[in-house]
């Protein structure tokens, strides 16, 4: 373990990724559902926001009003890590101490392709700012719910468009798109992509089925729920 780490804890902690439309806050509260059926001990979060602190830096990062000024990607950078940060210590890590499975609408891959692949930020510093924020927590399995950006901005309703999708152009969001299948096509033992086009019955069968898999319970859905460290 390096400096800064802790011990993981006995949970899952399960990442939802994807450009913006995919779908994944819908997906999320839909696994969220069938795996408590299935008895595990389930805590949502989103990023940002999920703390006091993350929603203030929600509104700071995603409001948006004619005539601000561009954010510089650093700032965002730090403003994303601060929200994770505090989310990480506040409400992630207890969980997975306590044995529950966390399911995550966006974590730091998000900064990897938004930050990174869409903003033009070099991968090795963004990569030592996650581990700083996150004290070196790494999600179990990782859902990547790929769909075109035309399709994914098509399905936002103007009223509900953050700051990323009113003011970043058709090139960011594709850039954010290839980062993301990029960073899955890199670590394709934690990545499931999946295809988001698809409807959403199918979309949550599938992830569903990924994460079965990934805990071992694909069979026999009972706790404690055991994770082997190699
Ligand atoms: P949100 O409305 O929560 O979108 P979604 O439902 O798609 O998650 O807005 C989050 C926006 O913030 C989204 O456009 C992606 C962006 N973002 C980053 O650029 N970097 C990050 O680290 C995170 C967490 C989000």
């Amino acid at each position: 373990m390096k400096d800064g780490e802790t011990a993981p804890g006995r949970g899952w902690f399960i990442t939802i990724e994807g450009p913006d439309g995919a779908g994944k806050t819908l997906v999320a509260g839909l696994l969220a559902d069938a795996l408590l059926a299935r008895g595990f001990d389930v805590v949502q979060t989103r990023e940002p926001g999920g703390t006091a602190v993350g929603e203030a830096v929600r509104h700071i990062v995603l409001d948006h009003a004619p005539g601000d000024a561009p954010h510089d990607p650093r700032t965002d950078a730090l403003l994303f890590g601060a929200s994770r940060a505090q989310l990480v210590a506040e409400v992630i890590r207890p969980a997975l101490d306590r044995g529950a499975l966390v399911i995550g609408a966006r974590h730091a891959d998000s900064s990897l392709a938004y930050q990174g692949h869409g903003g033009g930020l070099p991968q090795a510093p963004l990569r030592e700012l996650q581990d700083f924020a996150t004290g070196g927590l790494r999600p179990d399995l990782t859902l990547l719910l790929d769909v075109p950006v035309e399709t994914g901005l098509a399905r936002k309703q103007v009223d509900e468009q953050t700051r990323f999708e009113a003011t970043f152009d058709l090139d960011f969001h594709r850039r954010v798109r290839e980062g993301y299948l990029a960073l899955a096509a890199a670590e394709p033992e934690r990545f499931q992509v999946i295809d988001a086009t698809a409807p959403v019955d199918a979309v949550v069968e599938t992830a569903l089925g990924a994460i079965l898999a990934r805990t071992g319970t694909a069979t026999e859905p009972s706790r404690p729920i055991l994770r082997i460290h190699p």
